[in-house]
């Protein structure tokens, strides 16, 4: 199956991924993926998500075959159709792909035989990162998430991290506010707020993200420092609530989390690079075999 949006899977598959995941932390995995071929296109920037999927694949037997971007015929102006199908001609049994443009994955998912897998594409989703969000809040309440209180903190309107932890948290009844100046809000039905100060005594757990600049046509704000007097997460605001702390990477200093947050035990940044890492074997298994 592919696996494009959060919601191209039902709780239960995604209770099987979680649990898997956990079982993968503590047992060495079996090579399931012995003979299967995996090939990473990533045509957008990428520093944890392309080496998470591709130590995924191998941890589980698979060979990983990189789509060189700088070298392939895309500088030469062949079309994503035409990549797709010469790709898919190599007989590989899955490709994850990032991409600027949103709809890349789906519309590669037209031209060949095997799964395709969100790696991100432009602002829409970035499926994996949400399940494994999922994943580090999950294990941090011992499975007791629903109605936990959730602030998703700062350029939402253009991050697909938002949007797909939007979909995936609040079907798992955790309860969402956007927290963002009003440049940075969707038009959403969820409850909004500019008052980050105001509102984490009413939060168990903070998903910050950082500023979409390369999204932005134009800038949108004052400056990234302005920005940061009111939304970036330090320990004046944090002080000392019971709250975690989440980012997907790559973190802004002093814009999004303070550095001194960083180092503190409620920050789960590096806990979710880990977990992305079992989340994304159990993800691509499952796409594999389904
Ligand atoms: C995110 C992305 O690329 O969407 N990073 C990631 O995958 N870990 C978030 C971001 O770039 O801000």
């Amino acid at each position: 199956m592919h696996f494009i949006q959060t919601d191209n899977l039902d709780i239960k598959a995604i209770q099987t991924i979680l649990d898997k995941a956990n079982f993968y932390q503590k047992n060495t995995p079996p090579k399931t993926l012995q003979d299967k071929i995996i090939i990473t296109a990533f045509f957008e920037n990428s520093t944890r998500t392309l080496s998470s999927f591709e130590i995924a694949a191998k941890n589980l037997g698979a060979k990983v075959i990189r789509l060189d971007i700088s070298k392939s015929s895309t500088l030469k102006g062949e079309t994503m159709a035409d990549t797709a199908a010469n790709l898919n001609a190599m007989n590989p049994h899955a490709i994850i792909i990032r991409h600027k443009n949103a709809g890349a994955g789906e519309h590669l998912a037209r031209y060949v035989d095997c799964p395709i897998i969100n790696g991100g594409d432009g602002a829409h989703a970035h499926p994996t990162q949400a399940l494994l969000d999922l994943l580090t809040i999950s294990n941090h309440f011992k499975g007791d998430i629903k109605g936990k209180r959730v602030g998703i903190v700062g350029d939402i309107k253009n991050s697909r991290v938002a949007n797909s932890n939007i979909e995936l948290l609040s079907r798992f009844g955790l309860d969402i506010t956007l927290i963002a100046p009003p440049h940075f809000l969707p038009k959403t039905h969820f409850k909004t707020t500019q008052d980050l100060k105001g509102s984490i005594k009413n939060l168990d757990i903070i998903i910050s993200l950082r500023t979409q600049t390369e999204r932005h046509n134009y800038q949108i704000y004052g400056s990234l420092q302005d920005y940061a007097k009111q939304f970036c997460i330090t320990k004046n605001i944090l002080q000392d609530h019971n709250v975690i702390v989440l980012h997907p990477g790559p973190v802004h200093h002093n814009i999004d989390l303070d550095d001194e947050v960083l180092k503190d035990p409620r920050c789960k940044v590096l806990e979710q690079v880990s977990n992305g890492v079992l989340i994304r074997m159990a993800v691509i298994e499952h796409c594999i075999f389904n």
